[in-house]
């Protein structure tokens, strides 16, 4: 049933599907397992996209597909006003593996949604403020208030809430803004916004909102030490201080959050994609001292979606286990070796970074210049493709030179020598284009 389609069929659906990404490659997806996918061709991939950061633990894991069968039985759908065995038990288990006092969950299904919960939190807590401060390279999604706190052009029709948001340089180290290095820089970039909260100080900043890791806006990793410092300056503002793990948390950089990693305790931790194994959960993690909603403030119709919490359950189980953790890392050490060796080799690598299987390649026309290979990168993740490699690349819509190799944790090392050696493959053929 629903699992065979016709030519016809192929063209009407793709005629009638109003497109919000920008440009997708000819192929139908229709199984999942692990890190590998197949298309209605029957060709193999592996997913070094985990499918938007979501399949951690790998597609249609055993524990969780049975949990979700189970479920399945009993009921698919109960209102968020009513409490449910998944619900209680999910929530209690989130707030037990949650840093520190991060103990109360706000639940939706949709990471964007997630964000905008935490911004509305944030509001509540601090109702005198009206600033957000975010970075530049920051993405929280694609509704109104969280377009407005990305990356994302700030010429945007959509940027509606942007009067309301400041971008402020992060620590892009290999592009620093201050025309700085690392270390010998001591962080002018936390200084520069601890400088803006100051500026800012009659109107108010209510927090800064970011990624511990920035995925979207080009898999940009940040020095421990910022980390810290950012915290620090929070603090002596009386500013608060939201992370947003929605590509970070559950595993994706060895830890299960990376609040851990980092050793830094937000004030709210906003979660999604991998959480529940495949299917859609995401919400906001609230400190103790924070105030909550008031009825009606931010509830929503399928929020509380049984078959998700069950998933989710069953998700956290496999990653406690930590095997994949720990894996996690080992292939971080392995992956990071290898591209730095290619960076060697070749030009067009101007950088290599990120913590766990959360790997971003940049790549430039020139390591002097730094201009960014936007073409040469589209070109790698089309030819990867060929090749049955599925790279990550920064930026929707083909904007990004950044590739992100972030497959599932159960990658094995096979698949892991076949997506190095296609990447060198696909990287020698556009650096001599070029
Ligand atoms: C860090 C981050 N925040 C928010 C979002 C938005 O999540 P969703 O697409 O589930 O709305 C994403 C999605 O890519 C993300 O990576």
């Amino acid at each position: 049933m629903f699992d065979k389609i016709t030519s016809d069929e192929i063209l009407l659906g793709r005629k009638a599907l109003l497109d919000g990404w920008g440009g997708r490659p000819n192929i139908i997806i229709t199984r999942a397992k692990g890190a590998k996918l197949w298309d209605s061709e029957g060709k193999e991939y592996i997913d070094c996209t985990s499918q938007a950061f979501s399949l951690n633990i790998g597609a249609n894991h055993p524990r969780v597909i049975e949990a979700v069968k189970k479920q399945l039985e009993k009921a698919t759908h109960i209102a968020y006003q009513l409490d449910s065995v998944p619900l209680l038990l999910f929530t209690r288990k989130l707030a037990q593996i949650a840093p520190a006092d991060l103990n109360r969950v706000n639940f939706c299904l949709e990471g964007s949604l997630a964000s905008e919960s935490a911004m509305k939190l944030a509001m509540k807590n601090r109702p005198e403020c009206r600033y957000f401060i975010v970075f530049e390279h920051g993405y929280h999604g694609r509704n109104l208030p969280t377009m407005a706190a990305s990356w994302t052009d700030p010429e945007s029709l959509f940027s509606y809430f942007k009067e309301n948001v400041i971008q402020v340089p992060e620590a892009y180290c290999c592009r620093c803004k201050f025309n700085l290095s690392y270390p010998s820089c001591n962080l002018e970039c936390a200084r520069f916004l601890e400088e803006t909260i100051d500026k800012e100080k009659d109107a108010g900043v209510i927090a800064v909102m970011m990624e511990p890791v920035q995925g979207n806006g080009g898999q940009i990793s940040f020095p421990p030490e910022f980390h810290r410092e950012v915290r620090k300056i929070c603090d002596r503002q009386g500013v608060l201080l939201i992370w947003d793990e929605i590509q970070t948390g559950f595993g994706r950089v060895g830890k299960m959050f990376a609040a851990e990693l980092y050793r830094v305790v937000p004030d709210i931790l906003v979660f999604g994609k991998a959480v529940a194994g495949g299917f859609p959960l995401a919400g906001i993690i609230v400190r103790d001292n924070l105030k909550g909603f008031d009825a009606g403030e931010n509830a929503f119709t399928f929020a509380h979606f049984p078959l998700s919490l069950v998933a989710a359950l069953a998700a956290i189980d496999v990653l406690e286990e930590g095997e994949l953790l720990e894996r996690c890392n080992r292939l971080n050490q392995h992956i990071i070796a290898h591209l730095r060796d290619l960076q060697e080799k070749y030009e067009i690598i101007g950088d290599v970074r990120g913590p766990g299987l959360a790997i971003g390649i940049e790549l430039v026309k020139d390591r002097d210049s730094k201009e960014p290979a936007v073409k040469e990168a589209n070109e790698v993740v089309r030819l990867g493709l060929e090749r049955g490699v599925m790279f990550g690349i920064s930026k929707y819509g083909g904007l990004g030179n950044v590739i992100k190799i972030k497959p599932p944790l159960v990658i094995s090392d096979e698949e892991v020598e076949r997506v190095l050696s296609v990447f060198e493959e696909c990287i020698a053929k556009v650096q001599r284009y070029g």
